[in-house]
């Protein structure tokens, strides 16, 4: 068994494992004396099983708790409940609660640790790709409320964050598929060898592609935790796939936003005289090629406009997107002319 870790630096650094069968790693994460919490998706409980034995083998005391684990989750009368689990457990400052499952999981439980006696330490034992690759690693928690998703949440490193392959066994096609996005962007923004390993066969080189992606991730988080600067880079595709993700009212995955976002910033790269041409094509043919959408509605365009001048990343109504001035080096297009984000976005919509 070869386990691979991945600091990731900052005030608070931490390790990512990443391998096969790994779940012993999450008793060295925990730490002891310490009792855990295991918080778990319910699509994975069953999976996750070995890891309670490994945690009380370890001498941690531990109790599970199994949440649906879908966004519906990230909701405020959870986050609640979850609140009042941590208080029977009389969970205190020196224990740890475990998130086992996806990004919703993690994001819901990351932020309820956060709050919890205003900050009790939390792993992250991530069971999607989405997760493994972005959600778990960063530190970001939330949840969603009525005026929209994320708005809520706490800046909270993990003490620890464990990638377990074998849980993507059982991983629906889609929701491999749009995690595959956050691969490929990691690719595009900063290693572009993702790309050469993503054109080949993405199933032959998960392992590899996970560990280059986290690779990408910690050095951008660990530069940055708070996005003062580096980690913008991070949001390459997402101004336009947030919005798309606002329009779909959250029913599309959010890689597969993305995608699109991606799409349509390698356009604007390209129009605004940042990117050559094969770069930018490059984008659409691998997306596509990984079974994730490139394209979108063309009348959409007007309501896609005004929900990218809400996002909470855009600054006083200006917009900001993260471009390409060639493969691994991204740049800031700051408030770029309505014309030129036009033309970018007939070509996504022409695709
Ligand atoms: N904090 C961050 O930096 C960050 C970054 C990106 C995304 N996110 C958040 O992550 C969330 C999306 O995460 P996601 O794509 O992992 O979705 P998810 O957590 O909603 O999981 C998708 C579905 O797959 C199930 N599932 C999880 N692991 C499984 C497995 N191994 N086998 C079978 N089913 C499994 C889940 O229970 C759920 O039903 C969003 O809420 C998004 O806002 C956070």
């Amino acid at each position: 068994m070869t386990i691979t870790r991945i600091p990731v630096r900052g005030e608070s650094p931490y390790e990512v494992v990443v391998g096969a069968d790994v779940l012993t790693e999450v008793a060295a994460a925990v730490g002891c004396p310490a009792r855990a919490l295991v918080v778990c998706a319910d699509r994975v409980s069953a999976a996750a099983t070995g890891l309670l034995r490994h945690l009380l083998a370890a001498g941690i005391a531990t109790e599970q708790y199994i949440l649906p684990g879908t966004e519906a989750d990230k909701a405020v009368e959870t986050l609640a409940r979850l609140w009042d689990v941590l208080a029977s457990f009389e969970v205190s400052r020196t224990d740890c609660v475990v998130a086992v499952g996806g990004g919703s999981t993690t994001d819901l439980v990351g932020f309820a640790a956060a709050t919890w006696l205003r900050g009790v330490r939390v792993v992250h034992v991530p069971t999607t790709l989405l997760g493994m690759v972005d959600a778990a690693v960063g530190g970001k928690t939330g949840i969603n409320t009525a005026a929209g998703k994320n708005l809520v949440g706490a800046f909270h490193p993990p003490v620890g964050v464990v990638c377990d392959l074998t849980f993507l066994a059982s991983l629906p096609d889609p929701d491999y598929t749009a995690g595959l996005a956050e691969v490929a962007k990691a690719g595009f923004i900063a290693d572009p060898e993702i790309l050469d390993l993503l054109e080949a066969d993405p199933r032959a080189h998960v392992r590899e592609l996970i560990e280059r992606a986290v690779r990408v991730k910690a050095e951008v988080v660990g530069a940055d935790l708070r996005e003062g600067g580096r980690r913008e880079i991070l949001n390459y595709g997402h101004t336009l796939g947030h919005a798309i993700e606002r329009l779909q009212h959250y029913r599309w995955r959010h890689g597969d936003a993305v995608a699109v976002g991606m799409v349509f910033a390698a356009a604007l790269g390209r129009l605004g005289g940042h990117l050559d041409r094969p770069t930018a094509d490059r984008h659409r043919t691998l997306l596509r090629r990984l079974g994730l959408p490139t394209s979108y509605d063309a009348r959409a365009w007007p309501a896609l406009h005004a929900a990218m001048r809400l996002d909470k990343k855009s600054r006083g109504g200006r917009l900001r997107f993260i471009v390409l001035d060639g493969l691994g080096t991204p740049g800031v297009l700051d408030d770029p002319p309505t014309e030129l984000l036009e033309s970018a976005y007939a070509e996504v919509s022409a695709g």
